[in-house]
């Protein structure tokens, strides 16, 4: 029996490339890598994995002759197309949604008739922001039926790329599944995102900045547990199904921030309150008793502030990877008083 085959689009990103690093960890699967290489990819996130089982394609997912190209071979058993490619950052979906439009809608949309046409198992990663956001008191979370009620350009496209899937499924017995998950963190993320922004700003002797009030809570999950749940639904997930990632990691920008100052030894008030974001979400917060009960997944990371030291540390040991993505990003963030 010959291992199985992934197609996996946005492995050169954050989530995905974990993603190949878990499958090369706990699987014996061979892996395809389609990466546009846009400002949010980087080879060297892939770097020193072994070239007989990853192969990078550097290319566009709505490329139709490429992507049919890359998706005839998955035929076999356990073969399948793991979907990450995406615009995939708020701040920038404000100030130019095209891509948003271009990458999350129309590369879903050519992924699904590449599956439909060869018959191939497609996973599709999306995320909360589809749900919109809560109150800081709703007592509940969002689940697998919580309506669609997206804020910002960026999940929006996420929510129309769902709904694709969720189409493509009902109407041409596409065999797909989809898991919204909350907001990752871990090695490897681009220095536009929070965590990673607030580390290297203190690595370079710039003080955190806190979008607003800092209310504002996200439900935080380590990369690895993203990847482990999606692996979980590859092997057990019922087609046609959703289900949501959650790791129970609720807290507010503020707390995150304190603890980023706290573990860099510098005093926890020491951050700056900038501009806050257009139809800023307030709060995102997941129950994944689905995943957990149907399919018996449990996070690993279940101490926020150590997987968050061992990121600080991350970053600390490898300036090389990030350094290059530093001035520019936060030179987009002067211009909006960030
Ligand atoms: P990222 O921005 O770090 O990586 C996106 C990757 O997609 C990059 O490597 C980029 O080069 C590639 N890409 C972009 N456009 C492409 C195109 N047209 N063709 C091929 N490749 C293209 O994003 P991420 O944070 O790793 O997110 C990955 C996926 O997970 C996205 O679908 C995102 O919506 C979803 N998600 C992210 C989070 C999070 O907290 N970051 C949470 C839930 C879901
Ligand atoms: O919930 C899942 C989503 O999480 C994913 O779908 C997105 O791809 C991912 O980018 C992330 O979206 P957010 O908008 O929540 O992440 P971001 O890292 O941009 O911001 C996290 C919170 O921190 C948010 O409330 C805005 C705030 N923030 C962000 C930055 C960059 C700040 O206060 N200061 C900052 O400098």
């Amino acid at each position: 029996m010959t291992s199985p085959h992934l197609l996996v689009t946005g492995g050169a990103g954050f989530i995905g490339s974990n993603f190949v690093h878990h499958v090369l960890a706990h699987t014996d699967a061979r892996v395809t890598v389609l990466d546009k290489l846009t400002y949010a990819g980087s080879s060297a996130s892939l770097a020193g994995l072994p070239e007989d089982r990853v192969r990078l394609v550097e290319g566009d997912i709505a490329d139709v002759a490429l992507v049919d190209e890359l998706v005839a071979p998955l035929t076999g058993e356990g073969d399948a197309i793991v979907h990450y490619a995406a615009e995939s950052h708020n701040d920038n979906s404000l100030n130019d949604p095209s891509p948003f439009l271009q990458t999350n809608l129309l590369g879903t949309y050519t992924l699904l008739e590449a599956a439909r046409k060869h018959g191939t198992r497609l996973h599709h990663i999306s995320t909360d922001e589809v749900y919109g956001d809560l109150e800081l008191d709703d007592p509940e979370r969002f689940t697998e039926h919580t309506p669609y009620n997206p804020s910002s350009p960026y999940s929006s496209t996420k929510a129309g790329s769902d709904l694709l899937v969720r189409a493509w499924v009902r109407s041409f017995d596409v065999r797909a599944t989809i898991s919204n998950c909350s907001n990752n963190y871990g090695p490897r993320q681009h220095v536009e995102k929070f965590i990673p922004r607030q580390i290297t700003n203190l690595l370079d002797g710039i003080r955190p900045r806190l979008y607003g009030k800092g209310e504002n809570v996200r439900d935080w999950i380590h990369a690895d547990d993203h990847s482990s749940a999606v692996l979980t639904i590859l092997e057990k997930g019922r087609l046609g199904e959703t289900y949501l990632i959650g790791a129970d990691g609720e807290k507010s920008n503020k707390e995150v921030v304190e603890l980023i100052l706290q573990q860099m030894g510098r005093e926890s008030d020491d951050y700056d309150h900038v501009t806050d974001r257009p139809g800023h979400d307030l709060r995102y917060a997941i129950d994944s008793t689905k995943l957990r009960e149907e399919l018996g997944w449990t996070p690993a990371y279940r101490d926020f502030e150590a997987g968050l030291a061992a990121t600080i540390d991350w970053y600390r040991a490898n300036e090389e990877w990030w350094r290059g993505q530093k001035a520019e990003t936060e030179a987009k963030y002067a211009k909006a008083g960030q």
